[in-house]
């Protein structure tokens, strides 16, 4: 969602602004600007849409200034528009801000501060920090953002300049990420000297590897020789620092056309790492998942709690945890869970699933359900995230940062991090034996190499995607594990491409979504070997005798499906609980060529959010 960026130092801040609200791009957003301290004040320039356009806009002016604060913005409060666009200014204009998240009390802050004089020209609740520190600043601006942080309630980080403080930027934050690092340039390379703010690592990884994650209530004063910190409180304090030691090339596209196409590719190493070291002595450990051997045993309710795709990932679960395990299972969208009252006991075991770890309905239902005794446990792609660390312990998938805004490795390597709990609470619960779950980790090892293929030609899919590229709408179908599948690929198609899509269970059809089927309708089967296998064709054939175009993912080797299908595309044969796997690829692709085909920007796709921080 909103990425901050801030740099005071020697050179000019207008590029290394640009530079870093280009790195969160990725983020989804609708606005972006800047504020660059110049001789005679500060600056603001904001526009609607892309960086570029921001970037363009900044070519006309001459800012020479070395200190400035920038974002990119993903409208809540107040549509995307210029004027809601940050920094906000203060009213004598010596104050602009940046923030992320909600402040909740902004609608009586901001008449309190009416009430003084304040006026406002923005429709956002972001607008009071501005006016708070305008307020509160006699001379210090640390002092003033602290005061004024005193009287926000919600989340926050938040990056202030000041015209009276030329070359000061002041960072904070309250559940919302800000990371600071300092570098002292390097005439032999590109590294300026300099203090840099980012709410994420990757805006300032091309100036510095050693960062500061401010905790909460923590402030940063940045000035271009260095940073100072300080508590709550205003006293000087000590932070921990931590290199970053990954590379910016995995952030780059690495040559393929787009960060969708790459992370897409990434995935059988995802599915190597995922299960790396995770075989001991012939015993499946997941040291992580820190229930002693009886509390496994004893575990007699699993709630998987997810939004999106991780919820679908949530959905494969189900089906692996039932099935082996024999433990009741459900799944919830996190945004409902904690308003149902759930049956949460000393025995149920709640499992969050966030790619992001920053879900804000994945975070309020982790909370939630440990206010009421469960043990909750995190399953996320990003270290020290909240999901992480507000859970009781965690799990780290290891598909790496994920770009591309629809989500594709990390749902993999969710699946295989559910699937290897699913085989943990089995094997504590003696309902799988060593030997089967040896047996069990050895082929989804081997889904590694199946998804290779599956990648390693595409023609079938494209030519598929051709047959959906005009379609108005399309139907996803499946059965059992098929039908989560079905889930996936109907999100993913409609995030990325703008084509209508819904998904339904396969014996569903005839109660309702056959009434949509016309002639040249996509329908989009899981129709691998199955236990359901057969039923799934009765229903293609009841799509297709209504004039459905049936695309089918199907076993290698099943010629039969092509009597019931226009387009086969097929996937090598594995067990039906890793089915997700395979059969989820295709799908991936799918969405991305008809995207393509219709012109959309698939890795930063109209009105959606890397990281969705609202509720
Ligand atoms: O970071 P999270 O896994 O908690 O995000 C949940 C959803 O917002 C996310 O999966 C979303 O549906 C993606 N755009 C899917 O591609």
């Amino acid at each position: 969602m909103c990425g901050i960026v801030g740099y005071t130092g020697e050179s000019r801040a207008q590029e290394v602004l640009i530079e870093g609200l280009s790195r969160l791009e990725y983020r989804g957003y609708d606005s972006a600007g800047v504020a660059i301290r110049e001789d005679d004040g500060i600056h603001v320039v904001c526009r609607k849409g892309k960086v570029a356009e921001l970037a363009h806009t900044l070519g006309h002016f001459s800012l020479t200034g070395t200190c400035g604060i920038g974002h990119t913005r993903w409208a809540t409060h107040g549509k995307p528009s210029e004027v809601n666009a940050h920094p906000h200014t203060s009213c004598d204009g010596n104050i602009a801000i940046v923030h992320n998240g909600i402040i909740e009390n902004f609608a009586e802050l901001r008449d309190e501060l009416a009430l003084r004089g304040h006026v406002f020209s923005s429709e956002t609740d972001s607008e009071v920090v501005a006016h708070l520190v305008e307020d509160n600043y006699h001379g210090d601006l640390v002092e003033a953002v602290r005061l004024s942080t005193e009287a926000l309630v919600g989340s926050y980080g938040i990056a202030v300049v000041c015209a009276q403080e030329p070359d000061v930027i002041v960072a904070t934050r309250k559940d919302s990420p800000i990371v600071v690092g300092y570098s002292a340039g390097d005439a032999g390379s590109a590294a300026m000297r300099g203090s840099f703010v980012a709410s994420d690592i990757i805006a300032m990884l091309d100036a510095t590897r050693d960062v500061v994650v401010l905790a909460d209530g923590q402030i940063a004063k940045l000035t271009p020789n260095g940073i100072e910190y300080f508590d709550e409180q205003g006293r000087p304090c000590e932070v921990t620092h931590t290199h970053i030691d990954w590379d910016l090339d995995l952030a780059e596209k690495g040559g393929y056309p787009d960060f969708m196409m790459k992370e897409i590719h990434e995935q059988p190493r995802v599915i190597r790492d995922t299960l790396a070291g995770r075989m001991v002595g012939g015993r499946l450990e997941i040291d992580e998942f820190d229930l002693s051997p009886e509390e496994l045993d004893l575990t007699d309710r699993v709630y998987v709690i997810a939004c999106g795709t991780s919820y679908h990932a949530g959905l494969i679960a189900k089906n692996l945890i039932e099935a082996w395990a024999r433990i009741p299972c459900e799944v919830e969208v996190a945004s409902e869970f904690r308003y149902r009252n759930p049956i949460i006991t000393p025995t149920t075991v709640v499992v969050a699933v966030s790619q992001s770890g920053e879900t804000a309905d994945t975070l309020a239902a982790i909370r939630d359900a440990r206010v009421k005794g469960a043990k909750v446990f995190g399953i996320t792609n990003v270290l020290g995230s909240p999901v992480a660390r507000e859970s009781d312990g965690v799990i780290y998938t290891k598909a790496n940062k994920e770009i591309a805004v629809a989500s594709t490795k990390s749902f993999i390597g969710q699946v295989v991090s559910l699937t290897l709990l699913a085989m943990l609470f089995a094997q504590a619960k003696g309902k799988l034996t060593t030997a089967q779950v040896r047996l069990l980790f050895r082929e989804l090892a081997d889904t590694a190499d199946q998804v290779e293929r599956i990648l390693s030609d595409t023609d079938d899919i494209r030519e598929a995607a051709l047959a959906c590229k005009d379609a108005k709408s399309a139907l996803f179908i499946g059965r059992g594990i098929g039908s989560a599948v079905s889930y996936e690929g109907a999100l993913k198609l409609k995030e990325i491409s703008y084509l209508h899509a819904e998904a339904y269970a396969a014996g569903e059809m005839k109660h309702g979504p056959i009434a949509l089927i016309d002639e040249g309708f996509p329908v989009i089967a899981i129709a691998t070997k199955s236990p359901t296998y057969d039923k799934v064709v009765s229903n293609l054939q009841e799509s297709r005798a209504r004039g459905a175009t049936i695309i089918a993912i199907a076993t290698e080797g099943d010629e039969d499906i092509k009597n019931y299908a226009d387009h086969v595309i097929y996937i090598p044969k594995v067990r039906d609980a890793f089915s997700a796997i395979t059969a989820t690829v295709p799908l991936q692709l799918l969405a991305r060529f008809v995207a393509l085909e219709r012109g959309c920007d698939v890795d930063q796709p109209r009105n959606l959010a890397k990281s969705v921080t609202v509720e």
